[in-house]
């Protein structure tokens, strides 16, 4: 992975463009790819995680600086036990079988959730990913693992509760960078982008404060097929947009 350039421009020409400092992405599609070739699901899943492996690799060639996945959301527990169990493994794996090389391509992993109910050996794994990588700088790659955005802020909210009892916190200081504080990786940039594969067009829970003025882009393909290619085209819808935060923007009579 060449991620000795971050933050390097997509288009190195005259009119390079920096590319969005933090992705990140619904990793959707995985159950109908398999339906749709007559594989189990897992199958899906499987290949999504090497759609993941391609996209990290990706993220740091493009200088992309932060990439978070959607990897099991809160809500996904409710799914069939064997899937569960399935998309437990994979994790495992992942960890177990990609961590040296993250490591040594200088990949920084973070991981947003909530901690509290997940099996011990995947708590330890989680674990060891973050501090094993600690000290790395070239991308940082945010697993989203157990986690759901109402969840993240009801326990800042809880965080902010229990602040103002114990009279640590003045209720009329309770602003905008108060909840922010209390979210699971408050150092962490807002997301710039957020791609959602295999069509759908929603949020599902996902990074719901912090998108707050992100851009959106919806590709129409399944997550296993997600490649470098579709990397770019979403980069290429980003750097079409016009982003306002809310203002006037500098577009011509706006
Ligand atoms: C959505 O597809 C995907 C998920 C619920 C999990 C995403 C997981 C991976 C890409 C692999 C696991 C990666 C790690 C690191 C554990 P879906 O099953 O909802 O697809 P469908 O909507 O077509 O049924």
């Amino acid at each position: 992975m060449s991620t000795d350039a971050p933050g390097r421009a997509v288009d190195q020409g005259a009119g390079a463009v920096q590319p969005p400092a933090h992705v990140a992405v619904i990793m959707d599609g995985n159950g109908r790819w398999a339906a749709q070739r007559g594989l189990p699901r897992a199958e899906g899943h499987r290949r999504g995680v090497e759609a993941l492996r391609r996209a990290i690799r990706a993220a740091g060639d493009l200088g992309v600086r932060y990439l978070t996945v959607y990897s099991f959301s809160s809500e996904n527990w409710s799914r069939p036990q064997d899937e569960v169990s399935d998309l437990m493994n994979l994790l495992r794996l992942f960890v177990r079988r990609d961590l040296a090389e993250l490591r040594k391509a200088g990949v920084r992993v973070r991981v947003i959730g909530e901690r509290a109910g997940l099996p011990a050996d995947i708590a330890a794994l989680l674990e060891e990913a973050e501090s094993t990588t600690r000290a790395n700088t070239a991308l940082t790659l945010v697993v989203a693992f157990n986690y759901g955005g109402r969840q993240e802020i009801a326990a800042a909210a809880r965080a902010i509760a229990r602040d103002v009892a114990a009279g640590r916190l003045d209720p009329e200081a309770v602003d905008v960078e108060a909840v922010a504080r209390r979210l699971h990786a408050p150092d962490l940039p807002d997301p710039d982008l957020v791609i959602r594969t295999s069509g759908e067009q929603r949020i599902s829970n996902f990074l719901l404060w912090q998108s707050a003025y992100a851009e959106y882009v919806f590709l129409p393909i399944h997550w296993p097929d997600f490649d470098r290619a579709a990397f770019e085209g979403a980069l290429e819808s980003f750097q079409a947009r016009q982003r306002r935060f809310g203002g006037r923007g500098e577009r011509a009579g706006a």
